[in-house]
Formats: C-alpha cells, sequence, structure tokens
C-alpha cells in the first residue's frame, strides 16, 4: 500500500488544528518559506553551471566574504515573504539591520529571524548547505516591527526549522509540537512528510567539533573532548569525529544519529569572543529543534533559549546534541566550577 502522501501544506494545515488560536498565517508563512526554498534549491543544484559560484567580492555585517548564492538566497527569502501580510519585519545574517516590510505591503504580527545560506565557505566546494529560520510574534505595538522583535529569547519562539540542500532537499521543522522532516520530490515539485516526530537518539557515538581550535577552547571543552577518544566499551568510546563545516549538515546528521555537535567559545579571533555562531539565527532555532525532538542545547554555562539577547548578530558557544552526551559534556563544566 503506498505511504499517505502528506505534503508540507498538508502538514502545518493539520498541525494547526492543535492550536485554535493559530489563524491561517502559520500555514500561509510554512508555504512561502517553502516555496522560497524550491526556488534556492534550484539555483543550488545549478550553482556549478552558471559561474555563481565563487565570492561576489562584498564582505557582509560579519566582515565575511559573501558568496553570490550568499546574496541570492538572501534576496529570495525576502521576495518571497515581504509581501503576504503576515510579517512586520524580517532579520538576516546578511543584513546589518532589521528587514522593514515596504511600505506598499501590509504588516502582520509575526518576526521573521533567518541565515539565508548557511556554511557558505563550503559552496564551491558543492559540500551540503543550508538555510536556518526562525518564527516569533511581535511584542511591540504600532505598524512596523523593531528591534525588539527581532531579539526576544528563543524561548518565545513559535516555529523554527531549516532547509538543508544535501543530496535531496530537506525541509525540518517544528511549532513546538514534534520536529517533522519533509524531502523535496523533483518530479512534483512537492516537500513530502517523510520524517515524523523526529526523536534525537537519547546518546550516540560521534562528537562534531572543530578541532583546530583545540587550544582556544576552556578547559572544561578540552577535557571533554579528551574524553570522547578515550577508550572504554561500557559508554561505546572512542567516540567518531564527523564534521562538515555546516552547521545544517551537522546539526542534522547529529539529530538523526545522536552525539554531539560543540562550536565552544573560542578567545583567538577578536569576530568571535563569544564562539562564532550566531544566536538568533543559528543557535535558538537549533535549540527549539533539539529539545523538541528530545536533545539538550547550551552554551556550557546556559541554555541557549533562556539567553536574554542584546543584539540582532550577536554569537554565543553552541552545544547541541543527545542528552546524555550534552549532560556528560555539562558534569565537566560544572567539576571545573565547583573546583
Ligand atoms: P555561515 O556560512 O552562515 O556564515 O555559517 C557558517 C558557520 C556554520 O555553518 C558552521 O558550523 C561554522 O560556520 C563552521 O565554522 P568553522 O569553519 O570555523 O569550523
Ligand atoms: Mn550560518
Ligand atoms: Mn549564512
Amino acid at each position: 500500500m503506498s505511504a499517505k502522501l502528506v505534503n508540507i501544506e498538508r502538514h502545518i494545515f493539520e498541525q494547526q488544528r492543535l492550536y485554535p488560536e493559530a489563524t491561517g498565517e502559520f500555514s500561509a508563512i510554512i508555504r512561502d518559506l517553502s516555496f522560497a526554498a524550491k526556488i534556492i534549491t534550484r539555483d543550488v543544484r545549478k550553482a556549478g553551471l552558471q559561474n555563481v559560484l565563487g565570492l561576489a567580492g562584498q564582505t557582509n555585517v560579519q566582515g565575511e566574504q559573501v558568496a553570490k548564492l550568499d546574496i541570492f538566497a538572501n534576496d529570495t527569502i525576502r521576495k518571497a515573504m515581504d509581501h503576504g501580510g503576515h510579517l512586520c519585519c524580517m532579520g538576516s545574517e546578511e543584513n546589518a539591520d532589521i528587514i522593514p516590510i515596504p511600505d506598499k505591503y501590509p504588516k502582520g504580527k509575526y518576526v521573521l529571524l533567518f541565515d539565508p545560506l548557511d556554511g557558505s565557505s563550503n559552496i564551491d566546494a558543492n559540500v551540503t548547505i543550508g538555510t536556518i529560520f526562525s518564527l516569533y510574534r511581535r511584542v511591540s505595538g504600532g505598524t512596523n516591527g523593531t528591534l525588539e522583535d527581532a531579539t526576544q529569547p528563543g524561548t518565545e519562539q513559535v516555529a523554527a526549522g531549516y532547509i538543508l540542500y544535501g543530496s535531496s532537499t530537506m525541509f525540518v521543522y517544528t511549532t513546538g509540537n514534534g520536529v517533522h522532516g519533509f524531502t523535496l520530490a523533483p518530479s512534483i515539485g512537492e516537500f513530502l512528510l517523510t520524517h515524523e516526530n523526529i526523536r534525537i537518539p537519547e546518546k550516540g557515538k560521534i562528537y562534531s567539533v572543530n578541532e583546530s581550535n583545540f587550544i582556544y577552547w576552556d578547559d572544561p571543552t578540552r577535557r571533554y573532548v579528551a574524553y570522547c577518544k578515550q577508550t572504554d566499551p561500557d559508554t561505546e568510546r572512542p567516540y567518531s569525529l564527523r564534521y562538515v563545516g555546516s552547521l545544517v549538515a551537522d546539526a542534522h546528521r547529529t539529530l538523526v544519529y545522536g552525539g554531539i555537535f560543540l562550536y565552544p567559545a573560542d578567545t583567538r579571533d577578536p569576530r568571535k569572543p563569544k564562539g562564532k555562531l550566531r544566536l538568533m539565527y543559528e543557535a535558538n532555532p537549533f535549540g527549539f529543534i533539539f529539545e523538541q525532538a528530545g536533545g539538550m542545547a547550551t552554551t556550557g554555562k546556559q541554555r541557549i533559549l533562556d539567553i536574554v539577547p542584546q543584539e540582532l548578530h550577536q554569537r554565543v558557544p553552541l552545544i547541541i546534541g543527545s542528552k546524555t552526551d550534552v549532560e556528560r559534556y555539562l558534569q565537566f563544566q560544572q567539576e571545573a566550577e565547583s573546583a
């Protein structure tokens, strides 16, 4: 018997019935995001053929070289999302300030934060990249959204998700009722439900970190990573090391296989005193997703979702993964604190 064919629109509509107060706006926002995902997929899939690869010679607010696909993905999401009347403003990794909704379009009660293209250093090597998004209800009054709307704690998120441009394109999201994954069927142009209610394994045997930063980590992090490499069959150690360098790819593998991903604080580079990853459109969305899948998300000192943001592009240390693995990491941090 053929599997039940559920596309994103049907799934979010069925999810919506769980939230009596949710209007059709949720569906419309997720639908518009999935449309943008299809457009970006088309260009990612032919990037090598249209000289889209390579750097556009510009740098973004992070002071990073911006590849053309970054710009294309950013523009695609902005254009897909700015006219539906559901958002009061947006925030993007590629824009220094919040992105207002053009005057000619109606404003809505939601705020969208996004990383249009995650893992851009991997574009030219044709390695998996992604898009990350996070959705909040606005808190300010008035017509146009404000920075206050775009810098709320992660606990206030109403939805979060990512798109993975891998061997297939996947759209994974949560609205607080589990984590659900859809795979794009190119022949029909639909995202079909393939991973209903993703649960991260209680414990994994893979750790994921950029080891070249080892000498810049705090001592508990160094000791934890050394612990992963020691031999102990009872705790299935040594763990394997897997590191793609695209957060979306490393996080999705950790979600599906279990284990732990770390981007710890790094004192080497003045640009990333608190770590490299950004709170509003990398750490918070994955914090919501991992907790919804039964995992954990911490800075090593604090639950990611509890952080009160100070600015739009704030960076934080990010440790996400299986409950048992993240708790073991936190034990190293707590032992150091009580020493
Ligand atoms: P982005 O391409 O959106 O700037 O994100 C890149 C991030 C993230 O995807 C990944 O986990 C991390 O950079 C890798 O950093 P390192 O190359 O320093 O390991
Ligand atoms: Mn990113
Ligand atoms: Mn990015």
